[in-house]
């Protein structure tokens, strides 16, 4: 039976930082999933915030919205990309590995190369979609249909005035 699914990736800044973009992206293609959406990122605290969302309340988050903004790692961005086809999301899941890089298999991507900081903040190098509601919200918040070579939802047309910046 098919379940094709589209999955939130995000190398956060501290993947970026330790060089583990093109070892992140090889673990991940033994997937064999499809990258539908690609892009580096600035990450305002406003998309920060609102990707977390869920999390307000925990203590750990104003230090979370620091790393996920790059504050943390001098490294004001994120690579993020979208993962699609057969069962995406636990794909990407299984080799992302547990959210505490503590617990994390060693021989996944967290386990590898994430750690906890002495504020009890997990760097965990990369973030992946947990469910098909998560992904829904958090691909429509990170990207614009026009930048997905699938069409993964339902959109609209509208007609807009922009004032765009273009190569001088
Ligand atoms: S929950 O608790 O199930 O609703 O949270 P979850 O969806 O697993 O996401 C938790 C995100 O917060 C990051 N984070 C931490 N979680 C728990 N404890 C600590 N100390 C902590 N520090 C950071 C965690 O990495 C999850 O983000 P992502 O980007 O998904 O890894």
């Amino acid at each position: 039976m098919n379940n094709i699914q589209a999955t939130l990736v995000l190398i956060k800044p501290d993947g970026l930082k330790k060089s583990l973009t093109g070892n992140i992206l090889t673990r991940l293609s033994e997937t064999k999933l499809e990258i539908v959406a690609a892009k580096v990122v600035r990450v305002s605290r406003e998309l920060a915030e609102t990707h977390y969302c869920h999390l307000k309340d925990k203590p750990f988050f104003p230090e979370l919205i620091k790393y996920v903004q790059g504050e943390l790692h001098d490294r004001k961005k994120v690579l993020a990309m979208i993962y699609w086809g057969e069962d995406a999301i636990n794909k990407v899941r299984a080799l992302a590995g547990a959210t505490n890089p503590e617990e994390a298999d060693p021989t996944t991507i967290r386990g590898s190369y994430g750690r906890i900081t002495t504020k009890g903040l997990y760097e965990n190098v990369i973030h992946a979609s947990t469910n098909e509601e998560e992904a829904e919200r958090e691909i429509k918040l990170w990207f614009c249909p026009d930048e997905v070579i699938v069409d993964l939802y339902p959109t609209n047309k509208v007609k807009k005035e922009l004032s765009l910046r273009v190569w001088a």
